[in-house]
């Protein structure tokens, strides 16, 4: 009897994506990597788990609660810190949760993303989701078997070209049941949704009969423009809001939490939400969730405050990335720009356009011949869409860093162009002057 397991649908590209940005760096030792969207390791700061742990014990200790219980216990399975989150996102969000038992407490965005769509899509219906887009959500839409339906970015963030389309399904009987965004500074395109086009989709969610996941990960990382509010204080009784402290907080916490919709006639999700994560992980670990309740009541409910140095920082390793962009790919007179790239109000990206095709074999031959990883936005996306797209994160690397791998990254672009590389070794320009520039100095592969 063969023991060969079917490789279908974990052959998926989609579900190799998250694998390789964990990989690609360590398979590359001598490349800088502009690949992984990780928050800058600065932060990562094992005193806040002191910090966090010890103001938690604080507040269990001016309750009828005990702490040996709270943290050494099974758990309650939508978690023991979900009035703290609901302090928080009122403070931060003006968002009124109206009971902490619509707040599931879960292992990051990933396992709140995973728990909705399987309370969601039981009885069939399709996902919309922009393409490009993170493949957290993607690659566990596939793996649940669920059908999703991709729309290309520039379609999303139209209003009446995403009413258009969303009608057009249903009236061939296609079902919409929920549509995923990123409103604030998505991954991997850093787009952002208006504050009308946010206004549109939620009436079109209402008139289709249909619910909005929201995922707010880089949400806190906005350098430039006002806030703009979040879906989930617009409209309470569609939008599933996906929290993520991976970014505000730090990754290795795995701490997120999902908050159900609510309303008279609303199925109870958060029910369905707690039974699914009952026999998946039980109950979020309880030393995680002290260490993210405590930083939150030691901060005033708030996480702006302790991001605050963050995103200055980030603001600090974005523009140094645009003026090493702009040094390395300037425009020529009055011929338009061969290489061309966004200017991203918030999150960790810069998307770049490039005069040729960038998939995963041209990311392996940069980073083995030119030592400088960068991401094809194209692995992506479901339809192959932004085939000459690629992913810059500035987020993890230093301002040195940053000039050296851009000027490898102009060595490998000149090269795929059939130009000589030009000789950048010693040249110098102004870039800002902030704490983590070094002058922006070339230097070749
Ligand atoms: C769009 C998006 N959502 C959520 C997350 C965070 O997920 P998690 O909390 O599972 O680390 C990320 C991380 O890369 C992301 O890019």
């Amino acid at each position: 009897m063969s023991n060969a397991v079917e490789n279908t649908l974990f052959e998926h590209p989609v579900l190799n994506v998250i694998h390789l940005l964990n990989t690609i760096a360590q398979e590359n030792p001598a490349a800088i990597s502009l690949a992984s969207g990780r928050p800058d390791d600065q932060y990562c700061d094992p005193a806040l788990i002191d910090k966090g742990l010890a103001r938690y014990r604080q507040h269990v200790a001016g309750t009828e609660l005990s702490l040996a219980t709270l943290l050494c216990q099974y758990g309650k399975t939508s978690g023991i810190i979900n009035e703290i989150i609901a302090d928080y996102l009122y403070v931060d969000e003006a968002i009124k949760v109206s009971s902490p038992e619509h707040i599931v407490v879960c292992m990051g965005f990933q396992e709140a993303c995973t728990l909705t769509l399987l309370s969601l899509f039981e009885g069939g219906g399709i996902l919309l989701v922009p393409d490009p887009v993170f493949s957290g959500v993607t690659g566990i839409a596939k793996l649940l078997g669920i059908k999703m339906l991709p729309v290309p970015m520039a379609t999303f963030l139209d209003p009446a070209a995403l009413r258009k389309l969303a009608e057009e399904l249903e009236s061939r009987g296609k079902k919409i049941r929920a549509l995923y965004a990123i409103p604030d500074f998505s991954n991997p395109t850093a787009d952002s949704l208006s504050y009308p086009a946010r206004k549109a989709m939620l009436r079109l969610a209402n008139d289709l009969d249909f619910f909005i996941l929201e995922d707010t990960a880089y949400r806190y990382f906005r350098y430039e423009g006002d806030e703009i509010v979040s879906m989930r204080s617009m409209d309470s009784r569609r939008v599933f809001l996906l929290g993520s402290f991976a970014k505000s907080i730090f990754p290795g916490l795995r701490m997120g939490y999902v908050v159900a919709p609510e309303g008279a006639g609303i199925t109870p999700f958060s029910a369905r939400l707690c039974k699914a994560k009952s026999l998946i992980t039980v109950n979020t670990p309880a030393l995680c969730q002290a260490v993210v309740g405590g930083l939150l009541i030691e901060n005033n409910y708030s996480l702006k405050g302790l991001n605050q140095p963050r995103v200055l920082s980030y603001t600090q390793k974005r523009n140094h990335m645009l003026e090493c962009l702009e040094h390395a790919f300037p425009s020529e007179g009055d011929s338009q720009r061969t290489v061309t790239w966004n200017h991203p109000a918030g999150g960790f990206f810069i998307n770049v356009h490039l005069p040729f095709v960038f998939g995963q074999t041209e990311m392996n031959e940069c980073a083995r011949h030119f030592r400088v990883i960068v991401f094809p936005t194209s692995l992506f996306s479901l339809t192959n869409e932004a085939v000459n797209q690629v992913r810059l994160s500035f987020s993890n690397v230093t301002a040195a860093q940053t000039t050296q791998a851009i000027g490898r990254f102009k060595a490998y672009v000149e090269s795929r162009m059939g130009k000589s590389p030009s000789d950048s070794e010693g040249e110098t320009f102004s870039g800002s002057r902030g704490q983590h520039d070094a002058g922006c100095h070339l230097v070749g592969p």
